[in-house]
């Protein structure tokens, strides 16, 4: 059978970690695109040159054109530029739209049978945005951001506790950043709800809104350490953890931005939620019950979602 193809749009520092992962877990070949002539290229010949010592098989190139994308079966979207000091919210958002209607129309020619997998922030409305410009079905366009706010929040647990990683689950909802909705009694450790932990002293109620805290500001506190850019490492690995669920049908249950059609009292706006990814993108979407606080929570997540939204249909009105 003919190794699948990934797409990856944006080939900077999520770009290339996605690429190295890629290869490593044999998912396909691989296409790095950017529009910065020599990186797409060169990233790709020093992964390809670390596959025989690593020991991998799969074809890597790099490309400028989008031409090199034809039939891809995932792609996944890092182009975009970060905020820069002095730029608004505003700014940055026109920048990254535009950036969206040209991945939108070169995936819409190239590679309409895709499963896409946005990045880009900020990420609920870019992903909703790209959805659009590309033409593609919902159920074929998600965002990366929840995978990668519970393996934060499932790290700072694990390393409280001196547990494995592996034992801790964690469930976040909701949109990408400070409004994101972690949630206690839905994550935790070996089955045991957070919020149970709490009442057998294993922590106090304190200390676990301070991980919360933690968690919602996950983002941040790296780009602070680093000062010359934001994560990659976690948030490639998350994405090529939906990469995988799709191409092998694993059918995993992974929180992500999709678009919702009624779920949570939400139409036509890509929110954070629980969903099986499998052969089908988006098989289902999982609709839980939740209490006053929770959706207080949640509602104060889709409101400013609804914002970012609305400020991208000022910018861009046929969107809207
Ligand atoms: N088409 C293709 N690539 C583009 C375009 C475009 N129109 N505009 C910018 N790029 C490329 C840049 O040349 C750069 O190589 O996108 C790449 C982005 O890479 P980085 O700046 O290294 O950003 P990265 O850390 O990979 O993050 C990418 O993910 O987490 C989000 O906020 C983050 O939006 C950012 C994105």
């Amino acid at each position: 059978m003919a190794r699948a193809k990934i797409a990856l749009i944006g080939s900077g520092q999520i770009g290339g970690t996605l690429a190295l992962l890629a290869g490593l877990k044999e998912l396909g070949d691989i296409v790095l695109f950017d529009i910065a002539d020599g990186v797409p290229q060169g990233k790709a010949l020093d992964i390809a040159e670390a596959a025989p010592v690593l020991g991998f098989d799969s074809a890597i190139s790099g490309a400028s054109s989008y031409e090199a994308i034809a039939g891809a079966d995932v792609v996944i979207v890092t182009a975009g530029v970060p905020r820069k000091p002095g730029m608004s919210r505003d700014d940055l958002l026109g920048i990254n739209l535009g950036v969206m209607e040209q991945v939108g129309a070169g995936i819409r020619t190239h590679a309409p049978d895709a499963f896409v997998i946005c990045i880009t922030n900020p990420l609920d409305a870019m992903v909703w945005a790209l959805q659009k410009f590309s033409g593609l079905s919902p159920k074929k366009v998600v965002g990366m951001a929840g995978v990668l706010d519970s393996a934060r929040f499932r790290h700072f647990i694990a390393d409280e506790f001196k547990v494995s990683v592996e034992d801790v689950t964690a469930f976040v909802l909701g949109g990408h950043g400070d409004t994101m909705v972690p949630l206690t009694r839905y994550s935790t450790v070996a089955g045991i709800p957070l919020t149970d932990l709490v009442k057998m002293g294993w922590l106090t109620e304190a200390r676990l809104e301070e991980i919360v805290q933690r968690t919602r500001d996950g983002g941040a506190e790296i780009v602070n350490l680093l000062k010359t850019g934001s994560a990659f490492y976690a948030p490639a690995a998350s994405a090529i953890a939906m990469a995988e669920s799709y191409l092998r049908d694993k059918k995993r249950v992974l929180p992500a931005a999709a678009q919702l059609d009624g779920q949570y009292g939400v139409s036509g706006r890509y929110i954070g939620v629980p969903i099986v990814i499998g052969a089908e993108g988006v098989e289902r979407i999982i609709e839980i019950e939740l209490d006053a606080r929770e959706q207080a929570m949640l509602d104060k997540s889709i409101s400013a979602v609804e914002g970012l939204v609305e400020a991208c249909v000022k910018i861009v009105p046929a969107l809207g």
